[in-house]
């Protein structure tokens, strides 16, 4: 999954939006960052680049993920970790870091205040989240693919899981409970670019959790064949172009 993950998604979907947290990062300063989520870890390789004397600690709960982003972005020092129970002592960061993750956390506000605690007094947490399904227009095409390939039952992961997260005044709500003060939420779009919707459903289809869904329905060639078709029939033939908007969140500890 990493590397499907890594070849198809990341360029298109996700390095834009690590570009924007990067610049976020470095405008605070911090010498000890850790990230959250980090996946195959294109916001950690920005971030070492950025601040090359931070020391950056690298955390996933997919052990798959920590050993494809140790070899990605070797300068961090990775983890396998759930956002949930941190591994780490109280106040051994001045920033945390996540990028499109906390919408995987099964206890938001149980996580936050885990963020919290292994924060320095003042440290700031600083992550994104998507805006709803209908905002993401590579999303809106692929789940219609899905909705045409298994008329009866289709996987609803991106509608649940990572647009499943969606309404920032939640998002600021959870953190005031687990005792952040919110100091900035920014709704931005940036345009995803891709080769060809073929690339994108293959990115979709095997390096995300839609490929356990669609396994466990039987897919096959034919499911590839249909999402590509109605990926193509909304976004157009060849590269393609299309919005993503995500809500930017800085908080306070
Ligand atoms: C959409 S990916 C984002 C990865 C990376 N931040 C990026 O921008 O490419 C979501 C990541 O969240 C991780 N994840 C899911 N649940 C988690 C948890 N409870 N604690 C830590 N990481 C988790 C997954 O393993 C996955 O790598």
């Amino acid at each position: 999954m990493p590397v499907a993950y890594e070849r198809y998604l990341v360029p298109v979907v996700f390095r834009p939006f690590a570009e924007d947290l990067t610049a976020r990062a470095a405008a605070l300063h911090p010498r000890r960052i850790l990230e959250l989520a980090a996946g195959t870890g294109v916001l950690t390789s920005a971030l070492l680049a950025v601040a090359p004397s931070a020391e950056v600690t690298a955390t996933d709960v997919n052990e798959a993920m920590v050993a494809f982003g140790s070899t990605r972005a070797p300068g961090a020092v990775w983890r396998q970790a759930d956002a949930q129970r941190l591994p780490f002592p109280a106040g051994g960061f001045d920033l945390v870091v996540c990028q499109f993750g906390v919408m995987f956390f099964p206890h938001r506000i149980e996580a936050f205040t885990e963020v919290r605690r292994v924060l320095a007094p003042g440290g700031r947490f600083l992550f994104n989240t998507w805006g709803p399904l209908g905002t993401h227009a590579f999303e809106v095409a692929l789940q219609a693919g899905l909705e045409r390939a298994f008329p009866v039952d289709p996987p609803q992961f991106f509608r649940t899981v990572p647009h499943g997260y969606a309404d920032p005044a939640v998002v600021a709500a959870d953190l005031a409970a687990a005792g952040f003060a919110v100091e900035d939420v920014r709704e931005l779009t940036l345009q995803g670019r891709a080769a060809s919707t073929a690339d994108l459903a293959t990115g979709y289809l095997t390096g995300t959790p839609v490929r356990t869904a669609v396994e466990e329905r039987g897919g096959g060639p034919a499911v590839r064949a249909t999402v590509i078709d109605e990926m193509t029939a909304r976004l157009g033939p060849g590269p393609v172009s299309a919005p993503m908007t995500a809500y930017v969140l800085r908080a306070a500890a």
